[in-house]
């Protein structure tokens, strides 16, 4: 089945539902999740992140180096490509056509149409000088539009380079100097506010473990991290958390790298509630997206799997979209960092 097709055959399933939906006060919960491919396979998908401005969902594949947009209503799907290794990517606030990207170890500003070939860049801030093979690997902007942005050692083969990772603050104010808010950590992965915004949820992937902090909007300050979630309680739960965001119902998704998933958690209990399968072990992250923020859009990866692995996995580098799974999302913040380059 085509792109364009399987979008569509999305767009038929969500009318469905909005159709039935008029008659009751709230959306019936269908129960079973259904999943749609919505891109072609590309070598390691990662960092969505929608923007209900232009319905666009913007994702990176972070060795090649490209950022895509993958306009909603048509399918159409475009890309840039950068030198170095590309995430996350963030809309600005002031200008939906100015994302702020990692691209290894420098935040750049890239100003582009998410159609044309063409883009322009800017270097805003490089961090980590004192691990120069470490670079960028998660991130989103805050509520007020700062950066958290993670970095994480050099991987190869072997793994990541231990105790590299940092999670930086970044704001218009600390360019020259961006504070750091966790070290060390080895791989600087997932991270989201809850609702209220006064919670605040964070992975380091080999940790298998999701931290919560009490959050401080106005100082953007974090205290008090204790374990919610530890999937070592889990044996029959395969992989480690990398990519998490929260639904309306302050519940966290989260994706499991080497997992087959997506799991679904309370961190008030922490326990685990639901479990969707994915046909890709390595799910990289989620995003809630779509028109009315119920479509979960997952990315997946299939950089580091063998040629025999590839055979079986032919959809993994995919990006897909679960839809029907009972809960919607936020649209994520923008960040607020530049206003022209
Ligand atoms: C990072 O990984 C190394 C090797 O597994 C481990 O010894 C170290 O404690 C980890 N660091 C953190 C901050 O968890």
């Amino acid at each position: 089945m085509s792109v364009t097709s399987s979008v569509i055959s999305l767009f038929l399933f969500l009318s469905l539902i909005n159709n039935f939906s008029k008659c009751c006060i709230e959306a019936p919960y269908f129960g079973a999740p259904h999943l749609f491919q919505v891109t072609p396979p590309v070598d390691h998908a990662e960092g969505p992140t929608w923007d209900s401005r232009k319905d666009i969902l913007y994702f990176v594949d972070i060795h090649a180096g490209d950022i895509y947009s993958l306009k909603f209503l048509t399918g159409e799907l475009d890309s840039i490509h950068l030198n170095g290794e590309v995430t996350p990517v963030i809309p600005s606030k002031t200008d939906p056509e100015i994302l702020i990207v990692g691209v290894d170890r420098n935040v750049v500003a890239v100003e582009w149409n998410g159609k044309s070939k063409f883009y322009r860049t800017k270097l805003l801030t490089t961090v980590s000088k004192q691990f120069p093979t470490s670079r960028f690997n998660d991130g989103k902007a805050d509520k007020q539009g700062r950066l958290w942005f993670g970095t994480m050692g050099f991987e190869d083969s072997r793994g990541v380079t231990p105790n590299q990772g940092v999670l930086y603050k970044i704001t218009r104010e600390n360019l020259d100097d961006p504070e750091v808010m966790v070290a060390p950590v080895n791989i600087s992965n997932g991270l989201t506010w809850n609702y209220a915004n006064d919670k605040f949820y964070y992975i380091d992937t080999p940790t298998r473990k999701i931290v919560e902090y009490d959050y401080d909007d106005e100082k953007g300050a974090i205290t008090n991290g204790r374990v919610v979630f530890d999937l070592a309680l889990y044996d029959a739960i395969k992989g480690n958390p990398d990519g998490m965001t929260i639904d309306r119902d302050d519940n966290l998704w989260i994706a499991l790298y080497g997992g087959w998933a997506v799991i679904k958690v309370d961190p008030r209990t922490g326990h685990l509630l639901q479990v969707v399968s994915i046909p890709a072990e390595a799910v990289t992250s989620v995003m809630w997206g779509g028109p009315n923020m119920d479509l979960l859009f997952v990315t997946t990866s299939r950089t580091s799997l063998s040629q025999e692995q590839r055979l079986r996995q032919p959809l993994a580098g995919s990006v897909f979209a679960l839809a029907g799974l009972g809960t919607s999302g936020w649209q994520v913040f923008d960040a607020d960092i530049v206003d022209k380059i």
